[in-house]
């Protein structure tokens, strides 16, 4: 290896992703192994992704990292197993447009600087840790040369977060559980690329929360401990559900596929209700917007809108189609219009058209909408809601080649 001072960098973008059957529960706290199977949506990077930059140089002297700007410690053990895993895998690397030359062997020797950013706000609890850790291990397997595949990849993201496996694929993912002690057939593969159900809408509505909620790493942790019903769900209830997503995602079939997101969603909640103590994640907000929906899908006869919570009180809500989509837009904002002082295009951002689908361009507009249909003498709630992001299901990690969209300088390997 030569001894100039180059930088060779490499820049990735990562999807988040929300779970339609729930991980919620170790067998391995060290590794991350699971207690059962998981399946998530990837939603759309451009509305909700991680971007990384990672880069390598023989003047850098210790791995860095800057989250969104800042700098924050590596020293965790998460941090350390994913260096550690892909820093294994490394391979002989030649840049002839750079000169430069790195040995297998010369890896372990080298340090690395990365530089995360996401582009949806953190303090919003929408699962940055799966986007920001499928995006690290991503980015590093290209920049080492790594030969191994995104599913192998997602052995090593999974041990930085569980649910950052299931980021290593666009679309509807499974994670699987795995048997081995040492989590190397737990991992994620694709189960339908984000083509196969593309007229699928996703609505999210980021729910104010004063609460500090209990992180999913230590609640599950006391669900383990303390909870019989993730016992039985684990053992008795997912496996089935699993079969049965999987069959409805393959033939697109939206009444399953709501039954079965929404049954599970209640059920991993009702497991933090039967953790000792219990864990509260949803909130009076959370509650309202589930009643919208049943509300809604049962006076239709047929589901209209599956919904979801993870480890907060946001509502992921997967609309049908475009037009269920709209439908919806109109009764949220009914139910959860913003403050009349507020700009429309900040409370409901990502995919714009689904508003213009609903027939709403200004606040004069929401105040004239009609309630709804199947809810005559519904209240409207003020303050419940933050905002709403509109997008769909998305691709799986990519690299970015243009150098103008890295975080860190070329030349000087620290952010820009
Ligand atoms: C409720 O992946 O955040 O979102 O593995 O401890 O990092 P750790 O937990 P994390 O848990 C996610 C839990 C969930 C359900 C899911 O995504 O499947």
């Amino acid at each position: 290896m030569a001894a100039e001072n180059w930088v060779r960098m490499v820049t990735a973008q990562t999807p988040t992703n929300i779970a339609v059957i729930k991980y919620w529960g170790k067998r391995d706290d060290n590794l991350i192994l699971p207690v059962n199977d998981s399946i998530s949506v990837t939603l759309d990077p451009a509305h909700l992704c991680t971007t990384t930059t990672v880069a390598v140089s023989p003047s850098f002297d210790q791995d860095r990292m800057w989250l969104n700007g800042k700098e924050v410690s590596l020293s965790g053990a998460r941090y350390q197993n994913c260096l550690r895993e892909i820093r294994a895998r490394a391979c002989d690397v030649e840049d002839e447009e750079k000169g430069v030359k790195i040995a297998k062997k010369d890896w372990e020797n080298l340090h690395v600087h990365i530089a995360s950013y996401n582009n949806f706000p953190t303090a919003a609890g929408l699962a940055s840790s799966a986007a920001g850790f499928a995006c690290l291990v991503f980015s590093l397997a290209k920049l080492m040369n790594a030969k191994e595949d995104n599913s192998d990849l997602s052995a090593i993201a999974r041990q930085g977060s569980g649910s950052a496996c299931r980021s290593l694929f666009g679309g509807f993912v499974k994670w699987i559980m795995g048997e081995a002690k040492d989590g190397h057939d737990s991992l994620a593969v694709q189960l339908e690329d984000e083509k196969h159900w593309d007229e699928l809408v996703i609505i999210i509505a980021v729910v104010s929360s004063r609460q500090k909620e209990t992180s999913s790493t230590s609640g599950m942790r006391e669900s383990v401990d303390t909870s019989l019903l993730l016992q039985h769900r684990a053992k008795e209830i997912v496996p089935k559900r699993i079969v049965r997503m999987e069959e409805a995602l393959k033939t697109k079939d939206f009444g399953s596929f709501t039954e079965l997101t929404c049954a599970d969603s209640n059920q991993f909640h009702a497991v933090c209700l039967d953790t000792s103590p219990p864990i509260f994640y949803m909130n009076d907000t959370s509650h309202r917007l589930i009643s919208c929906v049943e509300k809604w899908n049962r006076s239709e006869g047929t589901p209209q809108v599956a919904y979801t919570f993870d480890a907060g009180p946001n509502a992921v809500l997967i609309a049908r189609n475009r037009k269920a989509a709209a439908q919806l837009m109109q009764k949220l904002l009914f139910y959860f219009p913003p403050n009349s002082d507020a700009d429309l295009n900040n409370y409901v951002i990502g995919d714009k058209s689904i508003l213009k689908d609903a027939g709403i361009e200004g606040i004069k507009d929401i105040e004239a909408l009609p309630p709804p249909q199947e809810n005559k003498d519904a209240l409207r709630y003020k303050d419940g809601v933050s905002y709403f992001i509109c997008t769909r299901p998305g691709r799986g990690p990519v690299l970015l080649s243009d150098e103008t969209q890295a975080l860190l300088d070329p030349q000087t390997g620290l952010p820009k």
